[in-house]
């Protein structure tokens, strides 16, 4: 007999509650408890039963081998990269970002470009057609990908079971349904026994999984908060709609570091990998101009330089407008404090507007000397000299505070001709490398502004 069970399910972390409930207790979100029906009798069998679960035994520890798994090289350097090194055997990995961000076409590109690895591309989105005209818009093409236009894990697992595949990819994991559960694909229950089911058969067969995910309004991946508990590697896609930019960040991995990020360019036929993005983000020629400061920044691990720019302008209104791109308005707020205590800058007559070059989001606190920087040359009108960047933190009292890896920011500029840096004093501490480039140690921003601008 099928039992027809209703539950409710918190939309937010996935907790279940027989009645409807206004507040989640268990995550303290309001208002995301939607009604489910699941299918109680059929559930036995599950999808994944189809691969033969091995029996486990308990081992000690010691007793494992652990031995480096080979890792599967996916012919993207940044892709790799994020991933820790390589996509990891038997990892199910869950890649989100809005909608139209270049998730899929990330994925297909990356798929078509693998040599000798038999993949199956699932999608649930786009027709086979759709796909095929992606394929040649990116002009790729591989004889050892396949690809299948289904939405129902049964069936999807029949044909891995009959393909046999090293790799699969399933866009997107909010458009699988199983029959076991009643509700709609896309929901709650539907996202989580699906995603369960995929973890199960990665495990026992060892072949990756990455899933492409959506992002909801909130801007965290739709569905349970536990889809991100089950996957081994959350990645997300990010960029602005309007540039060109794409970053990829790893928000979880088990096998890499969190830190990674890579830098992709949006091109009419495909994703280009940014191996340099200070180039990208340096090449406008400020010459003469006021109101640019060049931050010598670290996003994850990789050191770039980036332009910030600043418009001071008299506040029209009784109260002056702050508008920050891609920086902390809050932070701004503070530094604007600094710049009226430390050099007489009146924050209530200026409008105040920060762009980041490139719609990048950087989090480094060594950008904030080049914000400071930047504002103060807007203010007095002259610009700071082309081939001078700086680093470093900005504290309460106007003192700049040491950053990290101030090696690798100075070898970048370095690298990208600039002729002096400023940093924080005492940052040096053990930096023995010879360099050409002028090192300015400064510990107060009235010094650095001194060098800045006389
Ligand atoms: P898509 O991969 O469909 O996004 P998602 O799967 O994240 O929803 O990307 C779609 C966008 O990318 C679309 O606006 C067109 C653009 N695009 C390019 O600019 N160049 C290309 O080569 C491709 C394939 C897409
Ligand atoms: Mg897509």
């Amino acid at each position: 007999m099928v039992k027809i069970k209703t539950v409710y399910v918190c939309s937010n972390c996935g907790n279940d509650s027989p009645k409807w409930l206004g507040k989640c207790p268990i995550c303290g979100e309001w208002n995301t408890y939607v009604e489910e029906s699941i299918n109680t009798s059929a559930a036995k069998n599950k999808a994944s039963d189809i691969f033969d679960s091995v029996k486990a035994k308990p081992l000690k520890i010691k007793e494992v081998v652990a031995g480096e798994d080979p890792r599967i090289d996916l012919q993207d350097e940044e892709l790799n990269r994020v991933l820790g090194g390589g996509l990891v055997p038997g990892s199910l990995v869950l890649l989100g970002g809005e909608p139209g961000i270049g998730k899929s076409t990330l994925i297909l590109q990356t798929v078509l470009n693998l040599k000798k690895i038999k993949t199956l591309y699932i999608s649930g989105e786009e027709s086979s057609r759709q796909l095929k005209m992606r394929a040649d818009r990116i002009n790729a093409n591989n004889e050892d990908c396949y690809i299948l236009c289904e939405t129902n894990l049964e069936q999807i697992f029949v044909s891995i079971k009959n393909l046999q595949p090293d790799f699969v990819v399933i866009d997107s994991i909010q458009t699988i349904f199983t029959e076991n559960i009643e509700s709609s694909p896309g929901s709650v229950s539907q996202v989580r026994e699906c995603a369960a089911s995929i973890l199960k058969f990665a495990k026992e067969t060892s072949t990756p999984v990455i899933l492409i995910g959506h992002i909801n309004k909130e801007g965290s991946i739709a569905g349970p908060k536990v889809l991100e508990h089950i996957v081994d590697a959350v990645l997300q896609f990010d960029g602005d709609q309007h540039y060109m930019y794409r970053i990829l960040r790893s928000i979880k991995n088990r096998f890499g570091s969190t830190a990674e990020l890579g830098i992709y360019e949006m091109r009419q036929n495909g994703l280009r990998e940014v191996s340099n993005p200070s180039e990208l983000l340096l090449t406008q020629n400020h010459e003469g101009l006021s109101g640019v400061a060049i931050a010598a920044a670290i996003e994850g691990i990789r050191p770039f330089l980036i332009e910030t720019q600043a418009l001071v302008s008299t506040a029209a209104y009784g109260t002056p407008q702050r508008s920050a791109t891609g920086f902390d308005i809050r932070r701004m707020n503070m530094l604007l404090a600094v710049l009226e205590k430390r050099a007489g800058f009146k924050l209530i007559q200026k409008d105040v507007f920060l762009n980041i070059a490139g719609g990048l989001r950087v989090n480094d606190p060594g950008m904030d000397l080049s914000v400071l920087s930047a504002v103060l040359s807007s203010n007095l009108d002259i610009a700071v000299e082309r081939n001078v960047c700086m680093t470093g933190e900005v504290g309460l009292s106007g003192e700049i505070r040491p950053v990290n890896r101030i090696e690798q920011r100075i070898l970048e500029a370095e690298k990208l001709g600039f002729n002096r840096i400023l940093i924080p004093r005492n940052n040096l501490k053990g930096f023995t490398a010879k360099t050409n480039i002028e090192i300015i140690e400064v510990r107060k921003v009235e010094e650095a502004f001194r060098q800045l601008f006389g």
